[in-house]
């Protein structure tokens, strides 16, 4: 072996160990927040449930315009109307992410009518709430066209202007669940599990991209009607996160410029353990916690 690769192999560890610990201090230091009054942020399923309250955050927080997107024209005329009336501008546009020409066009009205985007958050999302052999084949194929395939699509349709402009955001609401399936939701934390791994790629292709960043949000479940009905075994425990401090924790994300974002901070630890613990501790976990049969008494939205 060369001299060369020789040191540069030494080396590595050296340079990890260093590039962590910077990391870990660095993250300890107060960061300043990203101004958000140029920003143009287009929010999918912005009408209802998390999507609603990141309109209404985003808002708040001062920026420019606020784009919704979704199926059903009544609650997104309801959520534009409650933002416009506290000040900020926002309209909404009827478009379903899974239909990819209608993404494209949609997209094409958006920069012809309100202007170029420069915040896309990823919010839509459906759960069907069954088990495989239970699931209808097109409800399964819809949920993997909404979760993921609807990202790609409407990634595809923002992101060129964003690298043109070099300034931009791309934020994807995923779930705890992409890295800590559950049965009875296989559609769900299937597409979760594949449109974390759209992000992880994404983030890490963007890298010598200048100004245009990525945040992935990893909630627990959250006091929507999205898993209505579902039942955890102890909700003290584990209380259902407010929609609100989702939203309120994602801007902050963004505007930090924060990569990935578990909510609570205590999902680190799930993760973690997953990592090194063998599978039958695993299962005493899922057990005790009551995951295995959460989803029994599952409704969804109606
Ligand atoms: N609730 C939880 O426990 C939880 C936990 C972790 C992560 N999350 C994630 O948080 C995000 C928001 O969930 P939520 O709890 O707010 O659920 P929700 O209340 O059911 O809202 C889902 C939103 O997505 C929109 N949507 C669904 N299909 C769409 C499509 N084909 N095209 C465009 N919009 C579509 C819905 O509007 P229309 O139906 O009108 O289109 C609605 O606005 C999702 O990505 C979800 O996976 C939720």
């Amino acid at each position: 072996m060369e001299l060369k690769s020789a040191c540069r192999m030494l080396l590595f560890p050296i340079q990890m160990f260093y590039h962590i610990v910077r990391a870990g201090l660095l993250s300890l230091l107060p960061s300043s927040k990203k101004d958000l009054s140029k920003e143009v942020i287009l929010i999918t399923g912005g009408g209802r449930g998390i999507g609603r309250h990141l309109a209404k955050e985003f808002a708040k927080q001062g920026a420019k315009k606020v784009i919704l997107w979704g199926r059903t024209e009544k609650c997104l005329k309801e959520t534009a109307e409650e933002i416009s009336l506290s000040g900020s501008e926002c309209c909404y546009f009827v478009c379903d992410v899974a239909n990819r020409e209608e993404v494209y066009k949609q997209a094409k009205v958006v920069r012809e009518k309100v202007g170029d985007v420069t915040i896309l958050v990823n919010n839509a999302a459906v759960v069907h709430g069954k088990s495989l052999m239970d699931s209808d084949d097109d409800a399964l194929l819809k949920t993997q066209h909404i979760n993921t395939l609807g990202q790609f699509w409407t990634t595809k349709a923002f992101l060129p202007r964003m690298l043109e402009l070099q300034h931009g955001h791309v934020v994807c609401i995923n779930s705890i669940l992409s890295q800590s399936p559950i049965p009875g939701a296989i559609d769900y934390c299937t597409s979760k599990a594949s449109s974390l791994a759209f992000m992880e790629s994404l983030t890490l292709g963007l890298l010598y991209c200048r100004g245009v960043s990525c945040t992935t949000v990893l909630p627990f479940h959250t006091n929507t009607e999205m898993f209505r009905g579902m039942r955890v075994r102890f909700p003290q425990l584990f209380p259902p996160l407010k929609p609100e401090i989702v939203a309120q924790k994602t801007v902050d994300a963004v505007r930090t410029d924060k990569a990935f974002l578990y909510l609570p901070w205590t999902m680190h630890a799930l993760v973690i353990l997953k990592s090194f613990m063998p599978q039958v501790a695993l299962e005493e976990i899922h057990r005790f916690s009551g995951s295995y049969t959460c989803m029994n008494t599952f409704k969804g939205r109606t």
